[in-house]
């Protein structure tokens, strides 16, 4: 299929292309990303079957197996059906905010995205490019629902907003989803790429209790909410933020989104990427993904299952884990470390440019 040449051709092409000037290669990265998205969204690959003794429950939903995509892949609501094919646990839609965004521009590179690819790592400086609450939820109220293949939405509050009228309108947005008939919704607290109000504990307490009371405590139906960290999130806030979370009402956390630790994330990076990964952070900043937060999504994931053994939530609550999961030994891993579920970005392409649309058959084979 056409995404999957593509995606062949550009795993043969990176390491050349990073040797071009850095500017040029962001600039051919963040266009061709583009065209590939539209090719990878249009497809109908044959369905693929995963065994079923691979199906986890959270929340009383069945999700045919732990891992589906992170937040931010299928922005508008693309790619429902392609995941369903392919084997995915279940879905992700979003992040999504109250108005339509057009996402970052600058020095003439829009969305700007850059792969490390000696490294399995990546920039991203997009910006939060996205149809808005109303035109998402409407797409997905129109998907048919797979049994075992949960579909959930990603809101965060806009960035142009503030104050209590931003938390009203992201509210709103979790009704539109809630009416819509989605099984989960996820809260975005940790975008680094665009301004989103203090991320002082404090600040995201008074966030999360807003939300608690205006949306958590009127659900009329089951309707899981989890909440999405940093995986920059200190390993001493782990047990507030949960004390926090569970107090209110919320049904899971997730740990978590991309990193702005530049310069603890460059020493593990291939030195043959130093040059694209200075020029990236130094001219957008963004947030760095893929394998130099695998050990910190792990670490995360880990202190939380700690914590919640010792003070147990009153309701069902869960982990999911997301940032360098690339392959099986990092589900399992992930179980282990006390994930429920894991979703996976980077390593998703990592490994649709290896196997194409038999990405979930090789990561359950094994
Ligand atoms: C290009 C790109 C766009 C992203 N957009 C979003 C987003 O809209 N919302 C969100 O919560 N996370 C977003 N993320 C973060 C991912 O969901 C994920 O948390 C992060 O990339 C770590 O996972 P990974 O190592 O598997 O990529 C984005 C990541 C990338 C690479």
């Amino acid at each position: 299929m056409i995404s999957e040449t593509i995606a062949r051709l550009d795993h043969l092409a990176r390491p050349i292309i990073t040797h071009f000037a850095p500017e040029t290669a962001t600039q051919i990265y963040s266009a061709g990303r583009n065209v590939f998205l539209s090719a990878y969204f249009a497809e109908k690959p044959a369905f693929v079957r995963i065994a079923e003794e691979h199906a986890v429950t959270c929340w009383g939903i069945e999700f045919r197996n732990g891992l589906m995509n992170a937040a931010g892949l299928f922005k508008n609501g693309e790619g429902y059906e392609l995941s369903y094919r392919q084997g995915a646990g279940g879905y992700l839609a979003g992040t999504t905010t109250t108005h339509a965004r057009t996402g970052n521009t600058r020095n003439g590179i829009a969305k700007p995205f850059a792969p490390y690819p000696n490294s399995r790592a990546a920039s991203n400086w997009l910006g939060l490019p996205n149809s808005g609450h109303a035109a998402v939820a409407k797409r997905l109220s129109a998907f048919p629902h797979h049994a075992g293949f949960p579909m959930g939405a990603s809101l965060m509050t806009a960035p142009e907003s503030s104050g209590e009228v931003a938390l009203e309108e992201l509210v709103a947005g979790m009704q539109m989803y809630d009416r819509a008939g989605v099984h989960f919704l996820e809260i975005n607290e940790s975008c680094p790429n665009v301004a989103h109000g203090s991320s002082s504990f404090e600040a995201i307490s008074e966030r999360l209790e807003f939300i608690a009371t205006a949306f958590l405590k009127k659900r009329l139906r089951h309707l899981p909410v989890v909440v999405k960290f940093s995986n920059d999130t200190a390993t001493q806030d782990v047990a507030r933020l949960l004390d926090v979370l569970t107090t209110l009402g919320y049904d899971g956390v997730n740990f978590g989104n991309t990193s702005t630790q530049y310069a603890q994330h460059r020493t593990t990076l291939n030195p043959r990427d130093y040059a694209s990964f200075d020029y990236f952070t130094s001219t957008f900043g963004g947030g760095v993904s893929g394998e130099p937060l695998r050990a910190c999504s792990l670490a995360l994931t880990r202190s939380a299952k700690e914590y919640l053994a010792t003070h147990p939530p009153r309701e069902e609550f869960h982990i999911i884990r997301t940032g360098g999961v690339a392959s099986a030994l990092d589900l399992a891993e992930s179980r282990t470390a006390g994930a429920s579920l894991a979703q996976w970005y980077t390593g998703l392409f990592e490994q649709f440019a290896e196997h194409g649309h038999g990405l979930y058959a090789r990561i359950f084979q094994g």
